[in-house]
């Protein structure tokens, strides 16, 4: 373990820091940065510590938005795998002509993602990528062209997919219009819904609601059920604030899909692999969807690369779905080894999620800044509000314990109005865990 503790040299921004960032700001499209984000420039990185261009290191809990899931800088036997496929195949058109790397992922990934039927895999590079397939095979496949979404969901940036997003009003703002057909309804958040029922007291009643008003305002109201292609959503809502729904969610929601033949698409973009404990974040409320949507991270942080599985009777023709990078052999052997890997942690992520859970739940009680907490595995949200009775989001509250963190060398993520989440690597062991719990406890105490 090359570190045992953060080391701050210099409050962040340091010098070298404002002078990249001030260059990264001339430079690099300022629409890729929120004004909030942190003035991190990373030079290096070893196991789940962060090294920047001043020479603080920071403890990392946000896995680079979810992707480094294996810690950093590349865990040694993907870097071994990389080094030794560099060597035989890296490229090689793989939509266009055959390779025996991709057809191996697929058998893996067709065999692991849930479901008792036969699955097909189309490989891409990113998350939106793979969800615009998605759209495309429910689309193709069922003939329907209505979708539904949930508030609060992000699905990623490109025409489709962010017609899908509805986590910020930004993402749209002069886009319009995106793909038309898709109806936002009201996600079942225990904490936060239009009913302001205690979701995590009555969750059976939430989850009825949410399933009555697709019935009633939707299917009565507006479109014919029998055109709606697919439901998309994300197992837990990530950029919207890391919310947990009731455990009977999809079980319901997946009776209701099929009284309609509406298909299920699970964005397991941010939550897949390993994250919430199990491989698969859907794993933990036991249904299968039809497709499953992957990206992040599924290439160990070493390469970009997006997936999505569906089911094998769903699949397109020839010509109607294609792209360049595909199948490319060497992100296949990094996918592979990647959920070798990923498989031997999850047990290590069962157990740390005890320790986040009581941890967590002791902060609820201490700070009333701190209105929920919620979170599986290694994937935890923590809404702070202005008063617990109102809550009414305290998105500046929030700002400065990202950056009280920063300043006492843990690093975190925003996510939804006023929320944070806390996504360590994987890797991250009991002790590191602990030390980053208590600074982030230190950051809640001095943001009060
Ligand atoms: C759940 C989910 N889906 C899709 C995306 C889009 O992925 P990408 O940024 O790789 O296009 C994201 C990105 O944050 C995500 O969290």
């Amino acid at each position: 373990m090359p570190y045992d503790r953060p080391i701050i040299k210099v409050e962040p921004p340091g010098p070298k820091a404002r002078e990249f960032i001030k260059k990264h700001h001339e430079l690099i499209m300022t629409s890729t940065h929120d004004p909030e984000n942190l003035p991190l420039v990373i030079e290096r990185a070893e196991g789940v510590w962060l090294v920047d261009v001043d020479s603080n290191v920071y403890l990392d809990f946000t896995s680079s938005v979810a992707v480094n899931n294996l810690g950093y800088p590349t865990h040694p036997e993907i870097a071994r795998a990389i080094n030794e496929q560099l060597s035989i195949l890296a490229h090689a058109a793989g939509t266009d002509f055959y390779n025996p790397y991709q057809v191996a992922l697929a058998e893996l990934l067709t065999s692991i993602v849930p479901g008792e039927f036969g699955k097909k895999v189309f490989f891409s590079n990113s998350g939106t990528e793979a969800n615009e397939a998605a759209i495309k095979i429910s689309r193709y496949s069922t003939n329907r062209k209505y979708f539904i979404s949930f508030i609060g969901s992000f699905h990623g940036r490109t025409m489709g997919s962010l017609s899908l997003t509805a986590s910020k009003p930004v993402h749209k703002k002069r886009f319009y219009m995106t793909m038309p057909g898709v109806i936002h309804v009201p996600f079942p958040n225990p904490y936060r819904n239009p009913w302001g029922i205690d979701g995590y007291e009555h969750p059976r009643e939430l989850v009825n609601r949410v399933l009555e008003y697709v019935e009633y305002w939707v299917f009565e109201h507006q479109i014919p059920a029998e055109e709606v292609a697919a439901v998309f959503f994300e197992p837990i809502q990530g950029e919207g604030g890391y919310v947990v729904p009731p455990k009977n969610f999809f079980g319901e929601l997946k009776k209701f899909a099929d009284k309609y033949g509406i298909l299920l698409v699970d964005d397991e973009v941010q939550m897949g692999l390993g994250r919430t404990g199990k491989m698969f974040a859907i794993e933990n409320f036991g249904v299968a969807p039809d497709i499953i949507t992957l990206a992040k991270a599924l290439g160990a942080g070493a390469i970009p690369l997006g997936a999505t599985i569906f089911r094998r009777d769903l699949d397109l023709e020839p010509g109607v779905h294609s792209n360049t990078f595909g199948g490319h052999a060497l992100a296949a052997v990094v996918a592979i080894k990647n959920i070798e890997i990923t498989r031997s942690l999850l047990q290590r992520v069962a157990e740390l999620e005890k320790l986040f859970c009581e941890r967590l739940a002791q902060l609820k009680e201490r700070y009333p800044l701190v209105g929920d907490v919620r979170g599986l595995g290694l994937a935890w949200g923590i809404e702070f509000v202005k008063d617990r009775k109102t809550k009414e989001h305290d998105s500046k509250t929030r700002n400065r314990v990202v950056y009280e963190a920063l300043k006492r060398g843990l690093v975190l993520l925003g996510c939804g109005k006023s929320s944070i989440r806390l996504i360590p690597p994987l890797t991250i062991t009991e002790e590191q865990a602990k030390i980053g719990l208590d600074i982030f406890e230190e950051a809640v105490k001095a943001a009060h």
